[in-house]
This record gives structure tokens, sequence and C-alpha cells, in this order.
């Protein structure tokens, strides 16, 4: 035998010589949840470990995580009912906490990158991410607007990429004349380009109480049959202006990844998503799997597919584990 593969894996010296990818925490984005208040910290239950947080309670959260080397945060608003509607007209409103809770942790942590949710599901009394006429049908082009406002809201507010995750079509360059228009020509946008109608969002619509009050998104979301389509979206995305194309979910999606990451030369971000993470949480308190090792095998794997930017709920485990 001329050629024996293991001679390369004998110690864990030349396993590190032959290492193929390297994931450290500049690749890691850690999603919060954001909840109006004083004094909050209330754990998800279906997605134990993480929180909804008030303001004053988040900002010590986003140092912790600065010093373990996360540098980016994407942040979501988890509103109360009397302040959803059928335009979702709070996400842009002066009273939207969310607006300043941006904008306090950017002033406090500048170096920090703060990346938005640019959706209406948060704040529409239908639960969906467009506007849903009376016919129950989600109107693409009524949407845009509003989707523009929320943008451009956030922009002032100082984040630094916008993140729609609503699938209308057009939006991202709906969304950059809107924030060019409005002289934020340096506000970024990741767009969750590839995204799918999936069972795994469940978690993180507990999380923020936003679950459609009726129906699916089967008529924006992707559907999970289709790959080649995942690449249309990419191409248009580019086109509109998008700085960052999204796949999401992550685990059950790698072979999306590796197919936008070769046919595109933006970089590729994955969403490691609430009911991805919550399943690997689940079995290792059952004893089943041991997370010290599950996790990062699965945010590595996430990122050998090729993803350059992995979102995680386990990017603070992640970076602590570097840590150590
Ligand atoms: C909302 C949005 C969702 C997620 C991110 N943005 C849920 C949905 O589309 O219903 C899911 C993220 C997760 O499950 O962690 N537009």
């Amino acid at each position: 035998m001329l050629s024996r593969p293991r001679r390369n894996r004998q110690s864990a010296a030349i396993r590190g010589l032959v290492q193929e990818t390297h994931l450290s925490a500049n690749h890691l984005v850690y999603p919060l949840f954001l909840v109006d208040g004083n004094n909050i910290k209330q754990e998800v239950s279906s997605l134990p470990g993480n929180y909804r947080w008030s303001l004053d309670l988040v900002l010590g959260e986003v140092e912790a995580c600065l010093k373990l080397g996360i540098q980016s945060f994407i942040l979501f608003p988890s509103i109360e009912d009397q302040y959803k509607d059928k335009t979702a007209t709070h996400s842009y409103s002066d009273q939207n906490f969310y607006l300043s809770c941006i904008k306090e942790i950017k002033s406090k942590f500048p170096e920090a990158c703060l990346i938005s949710d640019v959706a209406m599901d948060p704040y529409s009394s239908d639960g969906h991410d467009g506007y849903v006429n009376d016919q129950g049908e989600i109107e693409n082009d009524t949407t845009l607007p509003i989707l523009g406002k929320m943008a451009v809201a956030q922009a002032q507010a100082g984040i630094d990429i916008v993140g729609p995750s609503d699938m209308m079509d057009g939006r991202v360059s709906f969304i950059r004349q809107s924030l060019d228009d409005a002289g934020f020509t340096n506000t970024g946008i990741m767009s969750y380009t590839a995204k799918y109608a999936s069972a795994f969002y469940g978690p993180f619509r507990d999380a923020l109480d936003s679950a459609p009050k009726g129906g699916d998104k089967k008529t924006y979301q992707m559907d999970y049959h289709n790959s080649v389509e995942a690449l249309r979206e990419a191409e248009l995305d580019t086109l509109e202006g998008a700085d960052f194309l999204m796949v999401k979910p992550a685990l059950n999606y790698l072979d999306i990844i590796q197919s936008l990451k070769s046919a595109s030369d933006l970089p590729i971000a994955a969403y490691h998503v609430s009911g991805e993470c919550a399943m690997l949480i689940a079995a290792c308190q059952k004893g089943w799997l041991d997370y010290e090792t599950a996790m990062p095998e699965t945010l590595t794997a996430i990122h050998r597919a090729g993803a350059d930017v992995v979102i995680s709920y386990f990017a603070k485990d992640y970076a602590k584990r570097l840590k150590a």
C-alpha cells in the first residue's frame, strides 16, 4: 500500500497541519431576542439557554460576547399585541423600543456589528411577513414600501446591516433605493436569499409570539423540494444590490449553501435556526448526545459547506470553547 491516508491523522499535531476548515469567532453572528421593559431575562422554553432580554440586561450580554470575540449580533423584537396591526406601523414608529435598543447598543458598543430583521411578522396582527389582504393573500407590492420604511428607521437608529427575511420579490432593490434616498449608502443588506418554508422555525416563533394567525408561509418562502430556484433568487438579490446572500435553515440545506458559494462571489451566510439548535439541545439534555463535541461539529459543518458567516444560537458557547 503506497497511499495510507491514516498517516496524516496519527497525532493532534499532524491533524493540525492538514486541517482544512477553521471556524473562528469572526465568522459568527449571535441572535438576541429583545423585549420592552426593565430587568427582564426570560428564557425561551423551547430554546433553553436563550432569552428575551430587556435593554438594560442585554447590554451586559453584548459586552460578554464581545469579550469572547463575537463581534456581530442579529437582533429580533418581541412586540406586545397592542402594537400589532395589519400594516406593521409600529415597526417604524418613534415609540418602537427595538429602534431605541439599536441606538443604545450601538452607542455603548460602536465596534459591534448590528444586524436587523426586516419583515412584518413581529409587528403584524396577521403574523405574516407581508401585507395580508381581505382575500387572505399576501400582497407583494403593497408590502415593499412598509419594508422600505422599516429599513430606513433601523438605519436611522444606527444599524450596520439590515436583514430582509420576508421573501417578497423585489425587496432588496426597494430597500437599497430607500436607504440610498435617505442617505444611508453605507448601510449593508444581508438578504435572506434562499429562505425555505421550514418546520424548524418553531422556537423562534415562540420567542417572538410571531406565528402566522392563519395559513402558512409557502406562497413566499421557498419550497424545500427545490434547489435550482435558490440560484435564481441569488442572481436577483445580487443584481438588486445585496451585500450578503443567506441560506436558511442551514443543516438541512448544506447543499444549497455549497451551490450558492460556488455560484456567487458575494459572501454567503447561513442561519442555523432555532429548531435546529433545539433538536441538539434536547438530545443533549436527555444524555443522548454530548453538547461539547456535537455543537462544534455542527457549526463547523455549516462553515465547511461554504458559509462564510454562521448565524447560530450556539455562537456564544462556541466562542467560549475557543477561549478555553
Ligand atoms: C421572520 C423570521 C423568522 C426567522 C428569522 N426571521 C421566522 C419565520 O420566518 O417565520 C426564524 C429564525 C429561527 O428559527 O431561528 N421573518
